[in-house]
């Protein structure tokens, strides 16, 4: 469960400061689908990126598996991050001259493994997503929806216990959209967290909770079982 309590994120300083959240208090249940919900700028980005401990916030407290994260120094910040998130983005982000194999074992070679192990790793997860034929296949040579189907790889390939994808079908056409929709069902039947951020609503009705964000303020109706004053350590 990762716990967000009175989180504020400010970019930049005085007249042209932006208050891209303020005050969200928010829990993500542990193996559930959840949304973020809003419209363009509204800090689902912003949202994302602190949820999965790549940014930190102005101020206020993020709780995760009964640590404070802000506590943490930068090293077991990255080990951290490493056991625990995989990250999915709209343009993918792979490496176009790399075969999709080198692609989904990259995050191991930072991870320090040794190749055949990394490569035994990074197959078994492209079988698991039918990708299998194209593991010998270059990034470059692949449609959109399949190198949206190899990032997804990737960011399962290191086991993480949370999958945050941030508008991961929006340069997708719908078919290939609602095929990306339905591997991240399968990814939450696996047993893990899934953090969705989009602005299409009809995306969003696959998710188990939804996070509203307007203007960096956030509603869920979800949270009304839970009293975060009283949650962290
Ligand atoms: N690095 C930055 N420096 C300054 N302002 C930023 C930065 N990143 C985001 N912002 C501002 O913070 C607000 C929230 O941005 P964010 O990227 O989180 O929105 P978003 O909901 O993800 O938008 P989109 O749907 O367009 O991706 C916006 O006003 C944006 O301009
Ligand atoms: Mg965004």
């Amino acid at each position: 469960m990762i716990i967000l309590k009175h989180v504020n994120r400010i970019y930049g300083k005085g007249e042209g400061a932006v208050e891209a959240l303020k005050d969200v208090n928010l829990v993500i249940e542990d193996g559930k689908f959840t949304c973020v919900l809003g419209k363009s700028g509204s800090g689902k980005s912003t949202l994302m990126n602190i949820i999965g401990a790549i940014d930190t916030p102005t101020s206020g407290q993020v709780f995760s598996h009964g640590m404070e994260l802000n506590a943490l120094s930068e090293n077991q910040l990255a080990d951290y991050r490493n056991k625990t998130t995989g990250f999915v983005f709209q343009s993918f982000y792979l490496e176009p001259s790399y075969t999709v194999l080198e692609n989904v074992a990259m995050p191991l070679t930072i991870a320090g493994m040794k190749r055949a192990e990394r490569e035994a790793k990074a197959k078994e997860i492209l079988k698991r997503l039918g990708l299998e034929e194209k593991i010998n296949k270059r990034a470059n040579e692949l449609s959109g929806g399949q190198k949206q189907r190899v990032s997804i790889a990737r960011a399962l390939v290191h086991d993480p216990e949370i999958i945050l994808a941030d508008e991961p079908t929006g340069n997708l056409d719908s078919q290939n959209g609602a095929e990306v929709m339905a591997l991240l069902k399968e990814i939450v039947k696996m047993g893990k967290s899934v953090v969705l951020v989009t602005h299409n609503m009809e995306d969003a009705k696959n998710a188990e909770n939804i996070i509203h964000i307007k203007d960096g303020v956030v509603s869920a109706d979800y949270m009304e079982k839970y009293d975060v004053e009283k949650m962290g350590i």
